[in-house]
């Protein structure tokens, strides 16, 4: 059995795409482990995303994933990272194919919806940053945080 993580990012979220997001998990094997929701520390994203710190799109990607609250789980199954990637879809939603989430619900990179661990190494790095750390602790969500 392997462990993956998985987080449904800020526009995910705000469209309402938790449940059908977990749904798609759900049917497609995978037991759900850990689930946590929670406003990123500025901090926590820039560790998350830490390896492209030199890319062009680096704080774009930052402001973004803490723009409102995101929701990370840890989903357990066989082959669990190479599965969760299949069903997420290409990581440009432009390029995802339809019946992916990214290809069913994602307009552009950026707000591509959900983020899925490249392998079993970066799944155990982001599940100990996210669950583990102590920059994560769960905090208590204001209904301003959803853009309502
Ligand atoms: S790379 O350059 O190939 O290593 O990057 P990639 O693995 O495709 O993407 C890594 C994450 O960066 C996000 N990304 C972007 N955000 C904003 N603008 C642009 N142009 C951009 N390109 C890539 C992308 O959504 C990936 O985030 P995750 O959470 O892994 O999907």
């Amino acid at each position: 059995m392997e462990s993956t993580f998985v987080m449904i990012k800020p526009d995910g979220v705000r469209r309402g795409l938790i449940g059908p997001i977990i749904t798609r998990f759900e049917q497609k094997g995978f037991t759900l482990i850990a689930m946590q929701f929670m406003h990123l520390e500025r901090s926590l994203a820039e560790q998350h995303y830490g390896e492209h710190k030199n890319k062009p799109f680096f704080n774009e990607l930052v402001e973004y994933l803490t723009s409102g609250p995101v929701c990370a789980m840890v989903w357990e199954g066989r082959h669990a990272v190479a599965n969760a990637r299949s069903i997420i879809g290409k990581t440009n939603p432009v390029e995802a194919s339809p019946g992916t989430i990214r290809g069913d619900y994602g307009m552009d990179i950026t707000g591509n919806i959900v983020h899925g661990s490249d392998s079993p190494e970066s799944a155990q790095h982001e599940i100990s940053l996210f669950f583990h750390s102590a920059m994560s602790a769960p905090m208590f969500m204001e209904i301003s945080d959803f853009g309502h």
